[in-house]
């Protein structure tokens, strides 16, 4: 199978040398990869800054703004059998990006912020679409209700939950499971690497059982 994985953060630029991101260091999305990857299938990795090293044998698309993400994952995503959205895309972005540095000046100051595209949302609408769409949740309160709310409104066939107050920046992490039809799938505080190699068989099976469905 194919796996198209979303990591990190991303930036978005208020001058030539400010942005806005978040503390998203990459390292789920990675260890996702890493496992499909051993696994024997075929990863294309989305990847926002971070300082990790590339896995091996993926293909590997570097994008820095939530634009970029989305126009690389739109651009990609019908060759996936499996999309994981595993990104901390920012959720604003500066209304105006100055050309020049702004300086400094004794005034208040503020910026003005609009949404940016949510790229989980767009792929769950998209028409006629045959891959299993996996989305991630962080969370610091009402996990489980927050995060059905997304798997509905995001139409995913899948959401992971995990607790932002552990995840961000760690090597650990605690996942809550949802899935399209109610089930639910706790796996408790391991390494990301360990659950990396569990959230991969737990998608290939959920596609291989789509796709029985569909026969
Ligand atoms: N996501 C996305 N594009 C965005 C924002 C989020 O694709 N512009 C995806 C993330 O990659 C993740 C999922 O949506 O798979 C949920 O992200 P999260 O930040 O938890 O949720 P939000 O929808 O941004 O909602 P909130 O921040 O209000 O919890």
């Amino acid at each position: 199978m194919t796996f198209l994985i979303t990591a990190g953060p991303t930036r978005e630029p208020i001058d030539p040398v400010r942005y806005i991101s978040n503390r998203s260091s990459g390292k789920m999305g990675y260890a996702i990869a890493e496992a499909a990857l051993d696994a024997g299938h075929d990863v294309i990795l989305i990847s926002g800054p971070v300082n990790l090293a590339p896995p091996h044998n993926a293909k590997i698309i570097s994008v820095s703004t939530s634009d970029e993400m989305f126009g690389a994952v739109h651009q990609h995503a019908d060759s996936a059998d499996i999309c994981v959205l595993c990104a901390a895309v920012a959720d604003y972005k500066p209304a105006r990006v100055s050309r020049l540095k702004i300086k400094k000046s004794a005034d208040e100051t503020s910026i003005e912020l609009i949404p940016t595209r949510d790229i989980l949302h767009s792929l769950g609408h998209k028409p006629a679409r045959k891959f299993l769409l996996v989305g991630f949740a962080a969370e610091t309160d009402h996990l489980e209700a927050n995060a059905t709310k997304k798997l509905r409104e995001k139409n995913c066939d899948i959401i992971v939950v995990n607790d932002a107050r552990i995840a961000m920046e760690t090597d650990e992490n605690e996942l809550l499971i949802l899935f399209r039809d109610g089930e639910t799938k706790k796996i408790s505080r391991a390494p990301k690497k360990i659950l990396a190699r569990e959230l991969v068989k737990i998608f290939a099976n959920s596609q291989q059982k789509s796709l029985t469905k569909k026969m």
